[in-house]
């Protein structure tokens, strides 16, 4: 298929050498709900010719409940420690492209786990673009709350700090979601095979 963001041929050979580079380990893309972490991803994975695995979905699957009944049934504590498991798993079946749940990221333990078997990359969006996405669906348990909206900026403050420890940063933002798979690659690219006068890593490649 020709590709028409970049010269004919060279987005067949950044994505080759982003693959070749990559080894056995995965992409994880890790940032707050509604960041657009599962639609960049498996359309980054379809780029990559790499499977997508969304953590949310494992978790449910091995829970044999939805997210919300696991939240209401058992609490959140006893999800978070199911979250920890299921990606430690995807994480030794690499590689591939894994969405994780927005909080999966605040863990230590799984932060090292990703650190050691994948390429991190954050997927940062405005409080704005995240309450224009999340308000689409009712199933976030952490969003259940008087005031969504102070939710979510409390939860920006908490976890970004701990977001941008990812090893790269990618702006999430109202563009088609092709220019945003763009970015990624062209980041991964650089990070990995070491292009980096294109993209410093962990540098935001756009401002929003
Ligand atoms: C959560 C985000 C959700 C899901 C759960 C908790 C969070 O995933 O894991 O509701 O703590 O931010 P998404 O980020 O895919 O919405």
């Amino acid at each position: 298929m020709p590709d028409t963001a970049t010269p004919a041929g060279a987005g067949a050979s950044q994505e080759a050498e982003i693959i070749s580079a990559l080894g056995m380990r995965s992409v994880v893309l890790v940032g707050m709900m509604g960041a657009g972490k599962s639609t960049i991803g498996r359309r980054l994975s379809a780029r990559l010719h790499l499977p997508f695995l969304d953590a949310d979905t494992e978790i449910e699957a091995a829970a044999g409940m939805s997210i919300p009944d696991i939240f209401e049934t058992h609490g959140e504590p006893h999800f978070r420690d199911g979250e920890a498991r299921v990606i430690a798993r995807l994480l030794d079946g690499g590689p591939a492209v894994i969405a994780t749940g927005g909080g999966a990221f605040m863990r230590e333990e799984t932060r090292n786990r990703i650190r050691d078997k994948a390429v991190s990359l954050w997927l940062k969006a405005d409080a704005e673009i995240i309450m224009k996405r999340v308000k689409r669906r009712a199933d976030r348990p952490l969003l259940q709350t008087a005031d969504p909206a102070a939710t979510v900026g409390r939860l920006i403050e908490e976890r970004e700090p701990v977001y941008q420890r990812a090893d790269l940063t990618i702006w999430s933002r109202d563009v088609p979601h092709e220019r945003i798979v763009d970015e990624c690659l062209d980041a991964l690219h650089a990070w990995l095979c070491g292009d980096g006068s294109r993209q410093t890593p962990n540098a935001l490649s756009a401002t929003p």
